[in-house]
């Protein structure tokens, strides 16, 4: 999921826009029971204490800020896809949640004390004008954490579609091209990212996420309905080649079997930063 060719934000953008309103409805099932191991660390990263006025960027279905509101923060939600607000105010009726785009926040200036973002840079075209937008709507002393994941190596639930994908087809299927997938995995474009964007007191670290999974079908399942880059990867492959790579990703996932559970490694980084 890299290329060499220039980026094409306009395209990207538009490319995410549609996948996240087809994958609203799966993502919650696919991967809420992963991405909501993050939620505590996150909370903590942003010294998060009752009162605490938090904005979730890429709120999703609502997990963080449902999270953040049950230990007494005053939380809006904001996320680009009208499925997933209309999702996160069906499941939670009392938040405040609004569309709108990470990278352009129709937000005023030193608004909020905290922000996050629980994966979400890694979908966005211009990742570094959210990390921006993030400052801005801080105020001064104000905290700022995000995850992504961790490269494909460790975060084994990637790294064994893209082999099975390298393997018995192609990554060549014509998508949009967007920043790199895999870029903030790397701790120094973390850090180089924030430090441009004007904050200090960066940490960057990595957590070691568990995706424990129904059958050894359940990793295909997830990524070829609640994802975006790489459900279009999936689909972008001939029928022949996609049954292959469905056998691969079965084989591979069974390997991970101890006992009745299925335990896939999926490693996430969290970054975390100051505005002083
Ligand atoms: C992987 S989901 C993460 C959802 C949620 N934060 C969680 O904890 O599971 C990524 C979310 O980012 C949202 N998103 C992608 N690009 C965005 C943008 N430019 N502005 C706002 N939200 C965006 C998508 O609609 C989607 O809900």
């Amino acid at each position: 999921m890299t290329s060499t060719d220039p980026i094409d934000p306009v395209a990207f953008r538009a490319f995410e826009h549609a996948g996240w309103q087809r994958a609203a409805e799966h993502y919650p099932d696919a991967f809420g029971s992963l991405t909501s191991q993050t939620i505590a660390s996150l909370l903590d990263a942003v010294r998060l204490e009752p009162g605490t006025k938090l904005l979730d960027v890429a709120s999703g279905p609502g997990f963080v800020a449902a999270a953040a509101a049950e230990r007494g923060a005053i939380v809006v939600g904001v996320d680009f896809s009208p499925a997933m607000v209309d999702y996160a105010r069906r499941r939670h009726p009392t938040l405040t949640f609004m569309e709108g785009d990470a990278e352009k926040l129709r937000l005023p200036d030193r608004n909020f004390d905290a922000v996050v973002m629980n994966f979400g840079l890694l979908h966005l075209a211009r990742p570094e004008a959210a990390v921006s937008e993030a400052f801005r709507v801080l105020r001064t002393g104000g905290r700022y954490s995000f995850t992504v994941w961790a490269k494909p190596e460790v975060a084994a639930g990637f790294g064994i579609v893209l082999r099975a994908i390298e393997t018995h087809g192609t990554i060549d299927v014509g998508l949009p091209i967007g920043p790199a997938f895999f870029r903030f995995s790397d701790p120094g474009e973390c850090r180089r990212c924030l430090l441009e964007a004007g904050f200090d007191h960066v940490e960057v670290r990595e957590l070691p996420l568990a995706w424990r999974l129904a059958s050894a079908d359940s990793l295909f399942d997830a990524m070829s309905r609640g994802a975006v880059r790489t459900t279009a990867l999936l689909y972008g492959q001939t029928p022949e080649n996609l049954s292959a790579i469905r056998e691969a990703i079965r084989t591979t996932v069974r390997q991970y079997a101890r006992g009745d559970a299925i335990v896939v490694p999926m490693g996430a980084v969290i970054a975390s930063a100051i505005k002083s």
